[in-house]
């Protein structure tokens, strides 16, 4: 069955303009004025946006971590994702040093099949490099299309790489034609912070932030970005929180290295302040990097502006606040990281960023959907309105008002980092490859329609310098 979607306006990265979209097995078949088709089922989206289905490159579901696993998993993430304005997803697939990386890989594909009602691909950690890695990670990259390579420079004793280990993925990445993501803090420093915060007594959440201090991110990223050079690979940092980061990829990007960066709803939303609130709800707002000083907030939303941060990621990493924040409790050390963002990241860069001119609404686009999809590898299936690309599309009511909360959210967590907050602008249908997942504010999904999605090597798909872009035959898209 055709679809035609009448009277929205069609926005992209570079266009905005009123048109009907027509569908047909799942693709964009036909864009244009006044289109007709008798035998299609029309849906009326006067008055709305037509948005290309977000990609939330950043996301962990169903993710053991800090003693206990995610709240939200493959089901509960993608429907909370959908009902959002999110149509794909890229999950995090944590490795554990020893154990063969197909293993990994198909523990993820476990956790995912039968359950995503969005499409969704893979990035993997890397936590060591020896023979047996590098002679997987080229196999994994050509089979299974995970074209995007983990580094954690924290977590120390858990998840933290040593250098050495960053700067072999960063060249293994420029023969594969693969992105390197690093978390960049300065693990080694951090454990020394806590330990002595805690030898001192100081057990509170909001420890946790004096303990990741800014300039431990800012030294990280230019860490990271220096091996990338010396490598002449590339590189893309999650989570950047503060104008020390931020100098450090706008400088690296200014003398034209491959360097890129995303933030995350949190960080431009919410501070440090947060994490002080009474009876331990500080923990709510854990997160590594940690919420930063208010004054930060103008540089990530400059940088977004600007360019030289590309992206919003959610960082989805859900815990309970009754039984798993609670780990925490008189040892902020001990509070799992992260927080319940996947299904707010696209309204709040909405109306945080368009509704409030801080971005175009094609600048929004670009950073909730379009750059996402270049970096890793899925343009022009996924990040786009255009004839023949995946029906990912969100009909968006942009003067609907609402506020943000634990009540009405889809997430299967106890709170909403965002209680309260007053937002414009709702998704209220969206479509995945042509089919409803959303009708009407009403979740209409199939758990296990999400499809897993190999993905072209890194320069297939964004602009790179011809020389860098020499990699092997294109997979996926
Ligand atoms: O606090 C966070 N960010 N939790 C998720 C894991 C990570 O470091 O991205
Ligand atoms: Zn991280
Ligand atoms: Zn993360």
């Amino acid at each position: 069955m055709r679809k035609l979607i009448k009277n929205g306006t069609v926005v992209t990265a570079t266009d905005s303009y009123k048109g009907d979209i027509l569908i047909e097995n799942g693709i964009i078949a036909s864009i244009g004025a006044d289109l007709s088709d008798d035998a299609a089922e029309v849906i009326d989206a006067d008055g709305c946006y037509l948005f290309p289905g977000g990609v939330d490159p950043h996301t962990h579901l169903d993710m053991p971590f800090g003693g206990t696993v995610t709240r939200d998993d493959f089901e509960s993430g993608t429907i909370a994702a959908a009902f959002g304005g999110t149509t794909t997803i890229i999950d995090f697939c944590l490795t554990t040093k020893g154990v063969p990386l197909n293993e990994s890989v198909a523990a993820w594909h476990a956790k995912a099949s039968g359950k995503a009602v969005i499409d969704y691909g893979f990035h993997l950690m890397v936590g060591e490099v020896n023979d047996n890695v590098l002679l997987e990670l080229p196999q994994i990259i050509e089979e299974e299309g995970i074209t995007s390579l983990k580094v954690f420079m924290a977590y120390k004793n858990v998840l933290q790489a040593d250098d050495g280990t960053l700067l072999r993925t960063l060249q293994l990445a420029r023969q594969q034609g693969a992105l390197v993501m690093v978390h960049a803090e300065n693990g080694d420093v951090i454990a020394y912070l806590i330990d002595k915060a805690l030898e001192e007594g100081n057990t509170d959440p909001i420890y946790h932030a004096l303990t990741r201090p800014s300039v431990l991110e800012g030294e990280a990223t230019g860490r990271a970005v220096s091996l990338t050079e010396l490598a002449d690979s590339q590189l893309y940092v999650v989570h950047v929180t503060c104008a020390e980061a931020v100098e450090k990829i706008a400088e690296a990007r200014r003398r034209g290295l491959r360097v890129y960066g995303e933030t995350c709803p949190q960080y431009l939303t919410l501070d440090v302040s947060y994490l002080e609130r009474p009876n331990f709800e500080g923990a709510k707002y854990v997160w590594s990097p940690p919420l930063r000083e208010k004054h930060h907030q103008a540089v990530l939303w400059d940088a977004l502006w600007n360019g030289s941060l590309q992206a919003v990621g959610s960082d989805q990493c859900s815990f309970d606040f009754k039984g798993q924040k609670e780990l925490g409790l008189g040892d902020f050390s001990k509070i799992p990281n992260g927080g319940p963002t996947i299904e707010d990241r696209f309204s709040l860069l909405f109306s945080e960023g368009v509704a409030k001119g801080r971005l175009t609404v094609n600048q929004f686009v670009d950073i909730i959907s379009t750059a996402s999809a270049k970096l890793f590898g899925l343009f022009p299936k996924k990040g786009t309105i255009a004839v023949g690309s995946d029906a990912d599309l969100v009909i968006f009511d942009p003067n609907a008002q609402r506020t943000l909360s634990a009540e009405t959210h889809h997430m299967r967590v106890d709170y909403n980092a965002f209680e309260g907050m007053e937002v414009i602008g709702e998704p209220v249908t969206v479509l995945v490859r042509g089919e409803f997942v959303v009708r009407d504010k009403q979740f209409v999904g199939i758990p296990g329609s999400g499809q897993y999605l190999r993905r072209s090597r890194f320069g297939q798909t964004v602009n790179v310098p011809p020389k860098a872009a020499e990699t092997t035959e294109r997979v996926g898209p």
